[in-house]
């Protein structure tokens, strides 16, 4: 139990490693803020917190407009009375190279990967600023924030810009006690990658091809996240801002 009492939002929090981040957040003590574009994924989540022992919330979060981020932390500080930690995970991806990257595709990553967690970021540190909270704002940026790659080329410029708000971020909280920090995972099997690959079969083929160029061995699982996302809000981490963890298994070794 080592977030015991320490309230926690998680966007895009219905699948994936948002869910992952939420349940173990809920397993260890925290009160979780489920938020998610699909009401009905984070309201799953959210029982299965409270079915586990947990304390949880579900709220209907497009992380892309502002009004819903703020009206969703406000019914986190309503249910739990303040905001703690942020945890701004949602985020979208489709492949695309060099040439066939359109301007829709370009303009719809930054929208949700950067601009999205601008806005989360924004919101989270007003509200901690004017509750006093001395706060943390992690976010889930990727390995492709450091190294672009020839298949995802709109995905990976957005998250090199999920990877400078943490820095930028960083810089500009640390005056009022926020710390900004971020988990860069490498290739994590989740509903992301649905139909990214054609059939099952071929994405089975795809990952086995990965699996064997990773040092681990294996592509990670959604759980393999959840260490780094509560060392991020738990008090050891308090003396860190501006860092991102790479939880990869090897890949930018
Ligand atoms: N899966 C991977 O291999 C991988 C690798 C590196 C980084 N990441 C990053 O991890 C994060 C989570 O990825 P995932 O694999 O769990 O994705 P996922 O697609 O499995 O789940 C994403 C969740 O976010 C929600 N969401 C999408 N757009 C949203 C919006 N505008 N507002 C609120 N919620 C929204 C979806 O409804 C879904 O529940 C993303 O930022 C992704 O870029 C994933």
């Amino acid at each position: 139990m080592r977030l015991t009492s320490i309230s926690t939002v998680v966007t895009g929090a219905g699948a994936g490693i948002g869910a992952a981040i939420a349940r173990r957040y809920g397993s260890e003590g925290a009160l979780v803020t489920v938020a998610d574009i699909d009401r009905e994924a984070a309201q799953t989540v959210c029982d299965e917190i409270i079915a586990a022992g947990g304390q949880a919330l579900a709220v209907t979060m497009d992380v892309t407009d502002r009004d819903a981020v703020r009206t969703g932390l406000a019914q986190a500080r309503d249910r739990f009375g303040r905001v703690e930690v942020m945890v701004n995970n949602a985020g979208i991806s489709v492949s695309s190279g060099v040439f066939d990257t359109t301007e829709e595709q370009w303009m719809r990553h930054q929208r949700v990967n950067g601009f999205g967690v601008l806005i989360g970021m924004q919101e989270a540190a007003k509200m901690m600023i004017a509750d006093g909270i001395s706060g943390r704002i992690v976010n889930v940026t990727s390995i492709s924030g450091i190294r672009n790659n020839a298949d995802w080329v709109a995905y990976a410029a957005s998250k090199a810009s999920t990877s400078s708000l943490i820095h930028g971020g960083a810089r500009a909280l640390a005056g009022d006690g926020i710390t900004v920090t971020g988990i860069a995972p490498g290739i994590v099997e989740t509903p992301l990658w649905r139909g990214i690959h054609g059939t099952e079969q071929e994405h089975r083929e795809r990952f086995a091809r990965y699996a064997a160029e990773i040092p681990l061995g294996r592509i990670s699982v959604a759980e393999d996240l959840t260490g780094a996302a509560v060392f991020l809000a738990s008090p050891d981490a308090a003396y860190m801002t501006g860092q991102i963890i790479t939880v990869d298994g090897g890949i930018t070794a």
